[in-house]
């Protein structure tokens, strides 16, 4: 790419980069395909939660050969970034009814599991036709709910914080077209983010 930066700082804070964007477009059509196999005669509700999954939902759903529809819900979870604490409030409930809907949760990344639990708790309650979880991300590591189904996997990773594809550290990073490991300085808060303006620091103010 010629005359343009289009990671610009923002990627000088990663400090490996795990999935390319090649490597997760080529991956989220194999999901893809075995959903649209699975789901032949039906035509699914897509469920995710904002924000983070919003990126791998956009182009799953793309690459499916049946028709879905999308809904979203929003939540907070307690704790900070690294160490949840289970505790979930909702903020947005899906607008559609989903009594005997087909329903797939697309998820960007299952790490304790009980972001999913609490999930999977509240559709089920519902009555679904069927419930599924579909996350890109799977960092088996530190799960707590261990009977959590996962019947569409994009990648195991390895035990670390990533970012980009819609995976941010404190609203940041999400617009990276890869998935990558912050730096440490980061997420120790030695150092700002990218976005942020480090205090007193003259380049930061907008022209
Ligand atoms: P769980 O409840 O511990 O499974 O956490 C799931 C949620 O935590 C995800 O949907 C993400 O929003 C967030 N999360 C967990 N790990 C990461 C990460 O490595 N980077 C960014 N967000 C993460
Ligand atoms: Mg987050």
């Amino acid at each position: 790419m010629t005359g343009r930066d289009p990671l610009g700082a923002a990627a000088r804070d990663i400090r490996e980069v795990l999935l390319t964007g090649d490597e997760i477009a080529a991956r989220v059509r194999d999901l893809a395909g075995a959903i649209t196999r699975d789901y032949a005669d039906r035509s699914p509700l897509c469920v995710s939660v904002l924000k983070g999954a919003v990126y791998f939902l956009t182009d799953l759903t793309r690459a499916l050969g049946i028709p879905v529809q999308i809904d979203f819900m929003a939540i907070t979870s307690y704790g900070s970034a690294r160490e949840r604490s289970g505790v979930v409030r909702l903020l947005k409930d899906l607008d559609v009814e989903i009594t005997g809907r087909h329903v797939l949760l697309v998820e960007d990344i299952i790490d304790t599991g009980l972001t999913a639990g609490y999930l999977l708790r509240l559709l089920q309650a519902r009555s679904p036709a069927s419930l599924r979880i579909c996350t890109l991300l799977d960092r088996p590591y530190r799960r707590i709910l261990d009977t959590l189904e996962i019947a569409y996997r994009g990648f195991e990773i390895p035990d670390r914080f990533v970012v980009g594809y819609g995976l941010d550290y404190r609203e940041h990073y999400r617009h990276l077209p890869f998935i990558g490991v912050l730096r440490d300085d980061i997420l120790s808060g030695e150092t700002p983010p990218a976005g942020l303006a480090p205090a007193g620091d003259a380049r930061a103010s907008p022209a």
